[in-house]
């Protein structure tokens, strides 16, 4: 490596952010969706600008010590920015924001609207035991034949919680992973 050079971290995400598209063709019919994890809302606004859905967007914006490598800080800023970005949807009631924890949110969504979401992706905290308890809960969001997904199947967290669950999910753009719930 050439001095002055940075080396990329291995648990660096796609820099090109394909999971964006991806995720939007996955959309394409869906009329509920969640993102679990939606710092400043790039791919909320992304989702809002390329479907027609609904999209709730959970986050508590505390910035848990989850991202060794890659320095996310997470705080109050972060939360301005996100409904400054998608101001004209939370307005209009496409995006809904849900400042809770990342489990509560799903036991809230659920108990109010029932298992009814076509796709629910997290993107939240992404050490093993947060990603198994996010998928153990966000499952039971997703309506029969729905899809869960999320990011950074790369991460050796994500990559084990994943792989217990869903022994067969598929992969995605940007190191996504997917599955379809059955009935
Ligand atoms: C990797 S960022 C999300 C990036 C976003 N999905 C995007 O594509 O632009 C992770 C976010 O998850 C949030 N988060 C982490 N753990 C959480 C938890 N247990 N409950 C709610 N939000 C959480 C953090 O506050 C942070 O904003």
């Amino acid at each position: 490596m050439k001095p002055g050079r940075k080396r990329k971290s291995p648990y660096a995400s796609d820099r090109k952010h394909q999971q964006r598209p991806w995720l939007s063709g996955l959309a394409a019919q869906a009329e509920r969706i969640v993102e679990v994890g939606v710092f400043t809302g790039r791919t909320t606004g992304y989702l809002a600008r390329h479907t027609t859905a609904t999209i709730w967007g959970v986050d508590h914006w505390r910035g848990p010590a989850a991202y060794p490598g890659i320095g996310l800080i997470v705080n109050a800023k972060s939360e301005r920015r996100f409904r400054r970005r998608l101001k004209p949807w939370i307005e209009n009631g496409r995006v809904v924001v849900v400042k809770m924890e990342s489990t509560a949110a799903a036991d809230y969504l659920l108990a109010d609207h029932g298992p009814v979401m076509d796709l629910v992706f997290i993107d939240a905290a992404h050490d093993y035991e947060s990603v198994r308890n996010d998928i153990a809960a966000w499952r039971q969001c997703v309506r029969p034949g729905g899809i869960l997904c999320g990011h950074d199947i790369n991460w050796p967290g994500v990559g084990k919680a994943v792989g217990e669950a869903f022994p067969d999910a598929g992969r995605g753009g940007g190191y996504c992973w997917w599955t379809e719930i059955g009935p």
